[in-house]
């Protein structure tokens, strides 16, 4: 089977499928193998590496992947520095950097910034990490790891440490360890658990359960760490669903394969509120930790940079593998360039082929109803993008109805809703009704209309409608 990547964008880890991903694994082997030999891959082709946030390793190594393929690299390091500055907006921005360059890379704090250069740009687009939302090529660095040190991806277990909410790389690596069949503990700092909407994904999307210990003292008193919560994936051992308190216990007994520490993103923390909680312990990963049961074949993992929640003590130990998953991004983001650019293809045998399909068909939401993405961070609800950009949900589920924007994933329950098959233009017809209530069901997605308030409804002449009765 030939995996073609070509004009493909990575604005997401499911943009990817497994088979994909292990593609790019294969030629980052090849490619890492034979460096002196891939300095003619992308000649002539040009990389704009467009940073708005502090890099070290992402940008650095995108920038000597391109040049070790024999391509150039144009870049800006600061928003001051473009005519972002002077209010322009991301779309024009993608529009012009996509008719100089052939691919783009862009590291961006507003969530779902990516998406937006990948949606007006004509050449491939990857996300470099977009605020808090995800950061797909670190993944590959971590997964990649994983492999060469375990030998597999295939159902291994692994804990997410730290800052959890606002942590890019871990959201991207938990979507893809649960398609790989991981079962991942969660340990964050108080207050900055895994966010909810991508609790919900893991579940729904990928299939797997939740199990939820956040007040677990036993856990504790055994001298484990204490955790949030567990995710198993369907294939995952049964004895948790049916005994939960008993079922952790021997969860955390047996050995963790890799944990993966990360700091906390002081940076996205909300003004008010976490930022005083971040005097509060921070899980801190130190020799002393590694001693326990559980843990003594653990690798250690940290996408960088660390502050304090890594001891350097650590740096000699033969199971911390931080500066090589650094290391490998090179190969790794040389290989995926390559085949974005279609400059390579990757022949892989059959029984890797694409074993997900991650793209749900779920209905889209774009009426301009007035509601609003509520994730402050969000690229839609930034004023340089307000005004050519549509509020845009995929309608994910329906008890409770929940949107899901589609730029930066975070989830909102609207709470009145209304079809426009109904009124068909007249007005004395134009009735609302609650979300949950069973009108919801009555309604097509394609005729749904879906307000915030009551006040939103009535703006826009609708009036409340008798509960549970059908005009
Ligand atoms: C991470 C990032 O930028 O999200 N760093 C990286 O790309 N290696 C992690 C972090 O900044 O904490």
């Amino acid at each position: 089977m030939v995996v073609d990547l070509e004009k493909r964008d990575v604005v997401t880890i499911e943009d990817l499928s497994n088979g994909e991903i292990e593609a790019v694994f294969s030629l980052a082997d090849e490619m890492s193998q034979t460096m002196a030999e891939q300095s003619s891959v992308c000649q002539g082709k040009i990389m704009a590496s467009l940073f708005f946030e502090p890099s070290t390793r992402t940008r650095l190594s995108f920038e000597a992947a391109m040049n070790r393929l024999g391509g150039r690299v144009i870049s800006v390091m600061e928003i001051g520095q473009t005519s972002l500055a002077k209010g322009e907006s991301i779309a024009d921005m993608a529009r012009v950097v996509g008719s100089y360059a052939d691919i783009i890379v862009i590291r961006h704090p507003w969530e779902g910034a990516a998406r937006v250069v990948a949606d007006y740009a004509d050449v491939p687009v990857i996300n470099a990490g977009d605020g808090g939302h995800e950061h797909p090529t670190q993944t590959l660095c971590d997964l990649y790891t994983i492999k060469k040190e375990r030998k597999t991806l295939e159902g291994l277990k692994i804990a997410l440490w730290g800052d959890l909410k606002y942590g890019r790389t871990v959201h991207s690596l938990a979507y893809a360890l649960a398609r790989f069949g991981a079962t991942m503990h969660f340990r964050p700092r108080r207050g900055l658990e895994m966010p909810e909407h991508v609790m919900r994904k893991l579940t729904t999307e990928y299939a797997g359960r939740l199990e939820r210990y956040n007040a677990v003292k036993d856990v504790e008193k055994d001298g484990l760490f204490p955790l949030d919560a567990v995710y198993v994936t369907p294939s995952g051992p049964h004895q948790l669903a049916n005994i939960p308190a008993v079922g952790i216990q021997m969860e955390l007994k047996t050995d963790v394969d890799a944990i993966y520490v990360t700091r906390l993103q002081k940076e996205r923390l909300e003004p008010a509120g976490e930022a005083g909680e971040s005097e509060r312990s921070y899980p801190v990963v130190d020799k002393k930790l590694l001693r326990e049961k559980g843990f003594r074949e653990t690798i250690v993992m940290h996408p960088l940079p660390r502050v304090d929640e890594l001891a350097y003590e650590m740096d000699a130990d033969p199971r911390s593998m931080y500066f090589k998953q650094a290391a490998r991004g090179v190969p790794i983001r040389m290989a995926l360039m390559s085949l974005l650019l279609g400059a390579r293809k990757v022949e892989l045998p059959e029984s890797k082929g694409p074993s997900f399909a991650h793209h749900r068909d779920y209905p889209v939401y774009d009426r301009d109803t007035g509601v609003r993405c509520r994730n402050r961070n969000c690229v839609s609800r930034q004023g340089t993008e307000a005004r050519y950009m549509k509020h845009k949900f995929h309608i994910v589920a329906s008890e409770p109805l929940t949107l899901r924007c589609i730029y930066c994933e975070h989830e909102i329950h609207p709470r009145y809703i209304a079809s426009s098959k109904w009124h068909q233009g007249i007005v004395e017809k134009k009735r609302y009704y609650s979300a949950d209530s069973f009108m919801l069901a009555r309604i097509r997605p394609e005729n749904l209309i879906i307000f915030d308030s009551e006040a939103a409804a009535e703006a826009q002449g609708f009036k409340p409608g008798k509960r549970g009765k059908a005009p």
